[in-house]
């Protein structure tokens, strides 16, 4: 996995401290923007067809769930920075999960592009260009070992 250098790493810490505290709000802004750019997405939840509007659909307890489970890798991932060799089996196995459960690779980028989203709402001033980029690189190592267990998994039904 790439390495993120010292100062992305204490960018993320200290932009991550207050967001961390607050994870479902701002999960949710996040997810609100994931839908508005991918609404197909909403119908991956098989819980979705007992809601009405996707306003429903986001305030379902199954949802905040999920909300609250990507946020957590999130804080992970911030925890880890260090190591974040150390979370690959655990990414792995959760891009496999993934590709059983019908997300295509193509919509983790989108959620990528969501959490910038959120995080340049939550951060207001101090959200600048070096501080994305640090995300943006944070985000693609989990991502990339997601997407790897992903294909893994999708070579495995294959054959
Ligand atoms: C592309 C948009 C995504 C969709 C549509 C999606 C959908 C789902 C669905 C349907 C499940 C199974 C039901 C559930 O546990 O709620 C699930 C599980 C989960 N998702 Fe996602 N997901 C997405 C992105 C992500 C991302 C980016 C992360 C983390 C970075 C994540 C973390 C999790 C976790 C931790 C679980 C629980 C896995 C387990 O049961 O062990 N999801 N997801």
């Amino acid at each position: 996995m790439e390495l993120l250098t010292e100062k992305e790493k204490e960018m993320i810490r200290d932009s991550w401290e207050s967001l961390g505290r607050n994870k479902v709000p701002h999960g949710m802004v996040m997810f609100s923007r994931l839908f508005e750019l991918e609404p197909a997405l909403l119908g991956l939840f098989q819980y979705n067809t007992s809601c009405g509007s996707t306003q429903d659909c986001l305030a379902s307890p199954e949802f905040l769930d999920h909300v609250t489970k990507v946020m957590l890798v999130v804080d992970a991932a911030v925890s880890h920075l260090d190591d974040l060799l150390s979370l690959e089996d655990f990414l792995l196995n959760l891009g496999r999960k993934h590709q059983a459960v019908g997300v295509d690779t193509q919509s983790f980028a989108v959620v990528g592009e969501s959490l910038l989203y959120m995080l340049q709402c939550a951060l207001g001033e101090t959200y600048t260009a070096p501080l994305r980029q640090a995300w943006l690189n944070m985000y693609s190592v989990v991502v990339s070992a997601m997407s790897r267990g992903w294909a893994q998994n999708g070579e495995h039904k294959a054959d």
